[in-house]
């Protein structure tokens, strides 16, 4: 050690540099000028005009949904003569999940007793009475099985009488839930760049109370018509009120945070979220009271209609140095390859190609007296100062 040290005093203060080839040909400088300009332009073009690569992403979006709904409909039922939210909406909180009424069975006046189960409901049907066993329940039917078959169909004991129609018709279809509407708020938060923002963009402004969202005339109207969201999505309002659907309201927010927040704006889309050959949407309930004698009774709903479910998506960028020096400097090593093109067409390909070896290769001289360390070249040598 002390030895290496005194032979090289200067060791710490030599600096390797690295020596240079010119040569003078015109369509290898063309070429290597060429794949330069194209590693530039994929730099420029491409990583940052136009995928602003030069920006930080924050994709995990913090977002909460409030909804209200309004609109009151004329309906004939044994309780009501007009629905208003507070009956139509499920749940009542109002959340981003939401289910709006549209059309309903209603079998008023059930009482606990005994009585025939519906025929349509296969496990019911029977021949003779031993089909109908005592205590069993009805694979989903309505009760549990006296023992008795009546008419092919076996006995019951349950709330009767059951119900009897599967399918709504377009007679009891709540008409007006198509003029409803549906105010959302959404508040979001990027939490990367601590940025929020709501989609009531301008509290102090009543036109946000009293505006309907149109695509054109006003993008920004967070209050829906029911019918619209429908339409939007692709189907007939009248036409799905009969069995329901589900459908979805999408909220995209795109921010570029370099740029003034009035930018940064929620986009709405619409989506029918089932197929064609869709059952629906229907749940039921039930409203229990007791009558004047004191009897238990009570009036079940089978109710169809819009399911919503509004989803919130998007992501926010800002200038990030790192981001940028990260991308320059990943570029900028292609530009290598470049050069390692250049110098296997000039090696390899050119015709003079062993003067270029020559030059790019300096050997020196062979020597067999020599240790093999001495064999190698100044160059290398240098660079470990060995
Ligand atoms: C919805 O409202 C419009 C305009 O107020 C009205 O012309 C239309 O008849 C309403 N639709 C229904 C189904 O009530």
């Amino acid at each position: 050690m002390a030895r290496w040290c005194s032979r090289h005093p200067f060791f710490l203060f030599e600096y390797t540099t690295i020596k240079y080839v010119v040569t003078q040909n015109k369509k290898l400088g063309l070429l290597y000028r060429i794949l330069q300009l194209t590693v530039m332009g994929y730099l420029i073009g491409w990583v940052f005009v136009t995928k602003k690569e030069y920006q930080a992403k924050d994709d995990t979006i913090e977002s909460s949904v409030r909804t209200k709904v309004k609109g009151v409909a004329r309906v004939n039922t044994t309780d009501s003569e007009l629905w208003g939210p507070e009956d139509y909406v499920f749940p009542k909180q109002g959340e981003g999940f939401l289910f709006i009424t549209t059309n309903f069975i209603e079998t008023p006046n059930q009482k606990m007793g005994n009585c025939s189960e519906n025929p349509a409901i296969p496990n019911a049907k029977c021949t003779k009475d031993e089909d109908c066993i005592e205590g069993e329940a009805v694979r989903a039917g309505n009760g549990i099985k006296t023992g008795l078959c009546i008419n092919g169909t076996c006995e019951i004991n349950g709330w009767c009488p059951t119900e009897k129609r599967e399918h709504a018709g377009p007679d009891t279809v709540v008409r007006q839930a198509e003029n409803f509407t549906i105010y959302i708020r959404n508040f979001i938060r990027f939490s990367q760049f601590n940025f929020s923002k709501s989609n009531i963009l301008n509290k102090n402004d009543s036109h946000f109370k009293t505006c309907v969202y149109d695509e054109i005339a006003d993008p920004y109207c967070p209050i829906f018509r029911l019918g619209d969201i429908v339409s939007k999505a692709g189907h007939s309002f009248q036409e799905i009120a009969v069995k329901g659907g589900s459908f979805s309201v999408l909220i995209e927010w795109s921010c570029d945070l370099d740029k003034d927040t009035s930018n940064c704006n929620p986009h709405y889309s619409f989506l029918f979220l089932g197929s064609n050959k869709s059952d629906g949407y229907n749940f039921r309930f039930a409203k229990y009271f007791k009558d004047d004698a004191g009897q238990k009774q009570r009036t079940l709903y089978k109710v169809f209609g819009i399911h919503l479910n509004i989803m919130v998506f998007g992501s926010a960028r800002k200038f990030s140095i790192i981001k940028t020096i990260i991308n320059i400097a990943s570029v900028l090593t292609l530009m290598t390859a470049g050069s390692y093109l250049c110098d296997i067409i000039l090696l390899c390909m050119m015709k003079k190609n062993t003067a270029y070896r020559d030059s790019k290769f300096e050997r020196i001289q062979k020597n067999d007296k020599e240790s093999p360390l001495e064999k190698m070249p100044a160059a290398l040598k240098r660079k470990f100062s060995l």
